[in-house]
């Protein structure tokens, strides 16, 4: 057994410390030779009844510690805060970073050698990866896996994406509140993460992708045993891991994240992967800019799932789940290692497609050029983005006048007015949703299209926010403006009426506003006093990066790999 292996100075000590370290322990049950230097591994979990998309992760924490015995390691199990995306106000993604400080400073402080992330729902698997890759042992994620398709009335439905149909469908009158209603229990039918290619699919798509989990983790249904499987071979591959030192920042390499931002664009993935990519980026301390993202703009869309296309999770998985689409994206991945030491290309080989109307080939697509576009000009100095596969293509190019809601409340208050100057042209602009302004940048900017509008059957405009939106959601939404309205970018400055000019193939996002009524306007403007003034949400809002930084804390940037040498007593 290696003596210089961390949990050492820990479990090896024979002193008072190591007699406290190990006598604690020992209390629950462990032998002796579960300290006597075999790889001590972290099982980090986020499983809570509050977040019921990370519900299955205690059955899964018991395959991984199968595993772990296995191979002649010791698991360790460990809680570390959950963010429930569904059940969280004002929204969870305020409480990412401080997900990140909790798994960042457990791992830190614990005797452990390397870390399984249990994760799943949207803002676990990136805040999981950020606190692990500032600490940097050999980590492993295991995800949660999808929910299996929603069932009703004879019809698949999807997470998310049906729900913003379906409310729609009441404001227009087409649904009765009564079906509305009963359509909950028929869409969350098991354990799981939303089954669309939402945030959580697609973040799980994407570490698959970078080569932080096994292969076929991303699809997987929670409840499928093949899951518990992974699980269990998840938990032998990360003493491998210990053994062999491969530690995040020699597979979270710039080219790993540019094959993260192809993959994003293949299965339409989630805008929100930009702020969680931009974070973890700058916790490894790999330069990864807005701009890198375009890298993914002519990719094509491959999986027909929703929001951009019609099936779900679970017809991704048996169609043959990620591995199809590495393979289908060969000829572009870079070379890039993956938690199994080899290359990625490892991960598609034998990569058979069972469905080819859920998975296409590069060159019969869905749709060409699908990744997101990074939109820059006055309006978005730092860059604003938006997801051709989910818009409708005749409203990436347009110029119009704004409608602008100055706040959430002034959005819920008037959007359902029957006199709001408003017609299917005018472009919808809502400011104060950033990471300073909501707090936490919530997943407003899909804002509804306004009451008379859909009674008209109107179902798609431009809306342009510095908020996030929800990655099951789809329409042409501009989106993570920066800087934000409270952070004194242009955003703040809109006023109804004016001009906007929005080219998705230009790269352009202008405010038709001389610089000079800019300016003027400038120096009446003040900033909203910070809704928060104690405790995290202050220091969030304190720190906090702009979207095109990742929004993560300025003082979490980068990584702390130095052993802790101090003990508590
Ligand atoms: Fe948790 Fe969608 S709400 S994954
Ligand atoms: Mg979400």
């Amino acid at each position: 057994m290696a003596n210089d292996r961390r949990n050492r100075a820990w479990y090896g000590k024979l002193d008072k410390d190591g007699f406290i370290h190990r006598s604690w322990m020992k209390n629950q049950g462990f032998p002796d030779h579960a300290f006597d230097g075999r790889p001590v591994i972290g099982i980090c979990n986020t499983w809570s009844e509050l977040t019921p998309c990370n519900s299955g992760l205690r059955e899964l924490a018991e395959g991984v510690k199968r595993g772990v015995w296995e191979a002649g390691g010791f698991p360790v199990e460990f809680p570390v805060m959950s963010l429930g995306e569904t059940q969280m106000k004002p929204t969870a993604m305020l409480f990412r970073n401080l997900l990140a400080m909790d798994v960042e400073e457990s791992i830190r402080a614990y005797g452990m050698d390397g870390v399984v992330l249990l994760g799943g729902c949207d803002k676990t698997t990136p805040g999981q990866l950020m606190g692990a890759a500032s600490v940097d042992l050999p980590t492993i994620v295991v995800s949660s896996g999808p929910m299996l398709n929603g069932k009703w009335q004879g019809k698949d439905i999807g997470s998310g994406t049906d729900v913003w149909k379906f409310s729609e469908a009441v404001r227009a009158g087409e649904m009765t509140l009564h079906d509305f209603m009963a359509a909950e229990s028929g869409m969350s039918r098991s354990k799981g993460v939303c089954m669309t290619m939402g945030t959580a699919s697609t973040m799980a798509s994407l570490v698959e992708a970078m080569g932080m989990s096994l292969p076929t983790n991303a699809a997987l249904p929670a409840v499928d045993a093949r899951r518990m499987a992974l699980a269990h071979l998840t938990g032998k591959r990360i003493v491998e891991m210990v053994e062999e030192d491969l530690k995040p920042s020699d597979i979270l390499t710039k080219e790993a994240f540019e094959n993260a931002i192809l993959a994003n664009a293949a299965v339409g993935g989630s805008t929100n992967a930009v702020v969680h990519l931009l974070a973890l980026a700058g916790r490894v301390g790999v330069d990864l800019t807005l701009s890198d993202f375009e890298i993914g703009s002519d990719v094509p869309l491959l999986v027909n799932c929703m929001p951009s296309g019609k099936y779900l999770m679970e017809d991704f998985c048996y169609a043959g789940g990620m591995p199809v689409v590495l393979k289908e994206l060969s000829a572009k991945l870079r070379a890039a290692k993956t938690v199994l030491g080899g290359d990625i290309s490892a991960y598609a080989e034998g990569a058979e497609c069972w469905n080819r109307d859920v998975i296409r080939s590069f060159d019969e697509p869905l749709k060409p050029a699908a990744g997101l576009r990074v939109l820059r000009g006055n309006l978005a100095p730092r860059g604003a983005i938006v997801k051709p596969s989910a818009a409708t293509d005749a409203l990436l190019e347009h110029e119009a006048e704004a409608y602008v809601f100055e706040s959430i409340e002034d959005l819920k208050a008037n959007i359902d007015r029957d006199d709001l100057p408003v017609t299917p042209d005018t472009i919808l602009v809502l400011k104060g949703c950033g990471p300073k302004g909501y707090p936490g940048m919530p997943e407003v900017g899909n804002m509804p299209i306004p009451a008379k509008l859909v009674k008209e059957g109107v179902r798609d405009m431009i809306r342009v926010s510095d908020a996030r939106m929800s990655g099951t959601a789809f329409g042409t939404v501009i989106l993570h403006v920066s800087p934000e309205a409270n952070d004194g970018g242009t955003l703040a400055l809109v006023k109804t009426g004016d001009r906007i000019k929005v080219s998705a193939s230009n790269g352009v996002l202008e405010l038709l506003v001389s610089d000079k009524e800019l300016e003027a306007r400038r120096a009446n403007w003040q900033p909203e006093p910070p809704h928060y003034t104690r405790g995290y949400a202050k220091m969030y809002i304190d720190h906090v990066l702009q979207a095109d930084q990742g929004a993560d804390l300025d003082f979490l940037v980068g990584k702390d790999t130095r052993p802790v040498t101090r003990e508590s007593h």
